[in-house]
């Protein structure tokens, strides 16, 4: 490219070059043929009698050159006036402009420029015509060596190029080769290894730096995906070790059929939450994996969480607390979603209210997004707890782990909803009131 780039310049220019040499060649001859005929010009107008014209000839021979690079002529019908050598060769005469032409002879090569007058017949001499010639082979020996001179310095100029634009290109390569072998060696294994951003050009340091920031949000991923599969492996064990338990001393000795009816129950609701966990878990992976709500639609959210309060009465009557709804916003949901999560919210906040107090359920609407918020009494969450209460399995009192009720699954599937909405969540505890909730997008 750099070779091609240099070709077509520098043809350019030595086009340009070659096409100003030939004008000032041109100029230069004319100037000096002008010079040669305007003397005698000069002596044919002011001839005096018929008895000079030996005196010109004389003049004329006295001018010409041994090379002949300049010649003179005079034609005429008189045989007295005419002068000329190699008459006879002529071989062609064609003029222009400022009586300036050509004039072809025998054997040269190139034509003689010339210029020339024509008189005529006065009482002085008959009429006639005068010519002067220069050789116009030295101006285009020049031009021909100047092409010369041109073509070579130009193919060496395009072969420098080439090797110039192949070095500063092979140079340039330099650290993107580096950057792609250190690229090739990066693996799983060695996720914390980073691109060398340092003795980069400015140009490759920012590719770099995306890169890299491509890699820290990879290696975050994996190591999340990482502390999942440990915590699901953790979570299922349990239970699974607690069904074979008693599944084992049910056959230590010989049982009634009543027994064994009790242990199959005992071990079906095992069973059942088991499956509940992994529902709830496969659906955290799709909706990890971008799965989007399947028909949004638009409706009072205060309507809803009623119903999910409704569905949840024989757990409040349990704890003997009591929910209030307050306020109410429209917004596009997918009913079953939305549910999903607050009755994940009122699960926990009835788990956490003492007995006799109220939970209070506020919808509101804000700019572009409606919020659900449920806020119950009950101890404190400390500070530290409160951003990872959304983390999946994260309990905040993790004796509980083992409990086999609560799987710490319940606030990560709302944060899920809310991302699903396109919305976020919250959470708060002050003076004794333990606040929760997410929003939605209200839309348009
Ligand atoms: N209203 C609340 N008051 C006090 N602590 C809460 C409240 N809501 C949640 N928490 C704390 O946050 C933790 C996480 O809640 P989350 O709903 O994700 O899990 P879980 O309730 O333990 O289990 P799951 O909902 O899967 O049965 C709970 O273990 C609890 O410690
Ligand atoms: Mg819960």
């Amino acid at each position: 490219m750099f070779a091609m780039a240099a070709l077509l310049v520098l043809s350019l220019l030595g086009y340009a070059l070659d096409k100003e040499l030939a004008t000032v060649l041109r100029r230069q001859q004319i100037e000096q043929l002008d010079t040669k005929f305007r003397d005698i010009d000069y002596v044919i107008e002011r001839l005096r009698g018929p008895e000079q014209w030996e005196r010109i000839h004389a003049k004329l021979d006295a001018l010409t050159p041994p090379d002949r690079s300049t010649q003179y002529w005079i034609l005429s019908d008189d045989p007295q006036i005419r002068y000329g050598n190699a008459l006879a060769e002529i071989v062609s005469f064609s003029q222009g402009a400022r009586n300036v032409g050509e004039l072809r002879i025998g054997d040269r090569p190139e034509p003689m420029l010339i210029r020339s007058a024509y008189f005529p017949a006065s009482a002085r001499h008959a009429a006639l015509r005068f010519i002067v010639g220069i050789d116009s082979e030295s101006y285009a020996r020049t031009r021909r060596d100047f092409r010369s001179v041109l073509f070579a310095s130009g193919t060496g100029g395009v072969l420098l190029f080439a090797l110039i634009g192949y070095l500063i290109t092979h140079w340039g390569l330099v650290p993107l080769k580096r950057l792609s072998r250190e690229a090739h060696e990066l693996s799983p294994s060695m996720l914390s290894q980073r691109l060398v951003v340092a003795r980069l050009p400015a140009e490759l340091s920012d590719l770099a730096q995306s890169f890299n920031g491509a890699l820290d949000r990879l290696e975050a991923a994996y190591a999340q995906l990482e502390t999942f599969n440990a915590d699901v492996t953790h979570e299922l064990r349990t239970p699974l070790t607690n069904l074979i338990g008693q599944t084992q001393v049910a056959l230590s000795r010989e049982r009634s059929a009543t027994e064994l009816v009790e242990v199959l129950q005992s071990n079906l609701e095992d069973l059942e939450r088991l499956r509940a966990m992994i529902n709830d878990m496969l659906f955290l992976a799709r909706a990890s994996l971008g799965e989007r709500p399947q028909q949004l639609l638009r409706t009072s959210l205060a309507a809803e969480v009623e119903k999910a309060v409704e569905f949840l009465d024989f757990l409040t009557e349990e704890a003997s607390v009591s929910v209030r709804v307050q306020g109410d916003a429209q917004a596009p949901i997918e009913i079953s979603l939305f549910q999903r999560a607050v009755t994940n919210l009122l699960h926990n906040a009835i788990r956490h209210s003492p007995a006799g107090s109220e939970i209070l359920v506020e919808v509101s609407a804000e700019e572009r997004q409606a919020r659900v918020s449920v806020s119950n009494p009950g101890p404190a969450i400390p500070p530290e707890h409160l951003g990872r209460l959304f983390d999946r399995f994260y309990r905040v009192d993790m004796a509980r782990t083992n409990s086999g009720e609560s799987h710490g699954l319940g606030l990560a599937i709302v944060k899920a909803v809310a991302a699903m909405h396109a919305g976020s969540v919250f959470a708060a505890s002050r003076g004794g009131i333990t606040t929760v909730g997410f929003s939605v997008a209200i839309g348009a």
